[in-house]
């Protein structure tokens, strides 16, 4: 079933992030507690491995994953707690530069390369930086920027900044994991996080990592009990999370995973006869449709004469777009739009006046985007563009 079909009333939510989530999924979230320290708990925690690494494109030897029962910005301080003070801060956006900030407050020494707004991080300055003077401990780097839409792809991250004097490079993939192909141990990614709220539609308040080995084996002291990327990694691969873990979510993850392994809602989500792309697994198919939800929002932006914000061709998050909405109303549109049955995000920041951001992301399906299309087209025709 679609995540959206059964809503009893409310307006589907297309923001980006949260998203939609799957009734089937939230009723697994209510099955009675168990205990965190029983062998049911540890059964759950280790089931997820082979589907996070298959996720992150990592494996046992190069990476661990792990799961810890906080937001994606904790995880960001928890890898920044595990590097030393030289950061070298890639900046395109809200999140790119949270990751600035959280670096700031540790107490790092940050040098920014910034790039516009709307622009995807600048790699090869980046590189030069890099490559020049002093050398950094660490790379911070936001894959999708969930702000405006660019993607920095993960592949061209670890090829252009692959001289990197020992830099560990970590990533946020928040509005990537689950949404596109990630390979991060061929492309020498040592750290990327991301939480459960996003692509792989669930509800918020798990954070999800894989951090290299080499990484984790040299991690600097953390001076934290919370985000200490050691213990929390060392607990999650024995299955005894030394807190109490937000046990829903982790039974909700192993049933989500499974299922996207699993491939068969892929399938059917994307209209395939039962034989067709029998050969592709079910992580190749969500990704599949996801670039497909992104093109058709683009294309639909093309016959309405509405402009995409920023990223260029090539360079666009397959998970969110901004679209600049040509002097409309956008509160006005975005109030119109979820009196028809679909909530979708306005512009972030100085966006927020001029812009919308779709989330086609997690288990929304391309049937209901052309529903929320065609709701979107009818406000449009019908829009007096603001004086
Ligand atoms: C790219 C990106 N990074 C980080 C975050 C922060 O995630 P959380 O709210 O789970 O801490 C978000 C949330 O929207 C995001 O989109």
């Amino acid at each position: 079933m679609s995540a959206a079909s059964a809503n009893d009333g409310i307006a589907e939510l297309w923001i980006p992030g949260p998203t939609q989530v799957r009734p089937e999924i939230l009723a697994s979230c209510a099955e009675p507690m168990i205990g965190h320290r029983t062998p049911e708990m540890r059964e759950v925690i280790a089931a997820l491995d082979p589907h996070l690494h298959r996720a992150f494109g990592t494996d046992d030897v190069s990476h661990s994953v792990a799961v810890h029962s906080c937001t994606a910005t904790a995880l960001m301080e928890m890898g920044l707690r595990a590097v030393g003070p030289r950061v070298l801060a890639l900046t395109q956006g809200a999140f790119s530069e949270r990751f600035a900030e959280i670096a700031e407050a540790l107490g790092k020494d940050v040098t920014r390369v910034a790039s516009p707004l709307g622009a995807r991080a600048d790699l090869a300055r980046a590189a030069k930086v890099l490559s020049d003077g002093e050398p950094f401990d660490a790379v911070t780097v936001c894959a999708s920027e969930t702000s405006t839409g660019a993607l920095t792809s993960p592949e061209a991250i670890g090829a252009i900044l692959a001289n990197r004097r020992g830099a560990r490079i970590l990533m946020d993939v928040v509005t990537l994991l689950g949404a596109g192909p990630l390979e991060l141990a061929r492309h020498g990614i040592d750290f990327a996080l991301a939480g459960t709220q996003k692509a792989l539609a669930l509800p918020p308040g798990l954070g999800l990592y894989a951090v290299s080995k080499d990484m984790l084996a040299s991690a600097a002291p953390s001076l934290s009990y919370f985000l200490d990327l050691r213990l929390i990694s060392r607990t999650h691969a024995e299955q005894k999370p030394p807190m109490t873990p937000t046990i829903p979510l982790l039974r909700a993850l192993r049933k989500q995973l499974e299922t996207i392994t699993g491939g068969t809602l892929e399938r059917e989500w994307l209209g395939m006869e039962r034989r067709e792309g029998a050969g592709e697994g079910g992580w190749a198919l969500r990704f599949r449709r996801h670039r497909q939800m992104a093109d058709r929002v683009t294309a639909f932006a093309k016959d309405h004469g509405l402009t995409r914000f920023g990223a260029a061709e090539g360079e666009t998050s397959p998970s969110v777009t901004t679209l600049d909405v040509g002097g409309r109303d956008v509160k006005d549109l975005v109030a119109a739009l979820t009196g028809r049955g679909f909530t979708i995000g306005t512009g972030y920041g100085a966006l927020a006046t001029s812009c919308i951001r779709i989330g086609h992301m997690g288990d929304h399906t391309p049937a209901r985007l052309e529903a929320l299309l065609e709701a979107l087209g009818h406000l449009l025709g019908g829009a007096v563009p603001a004086q």
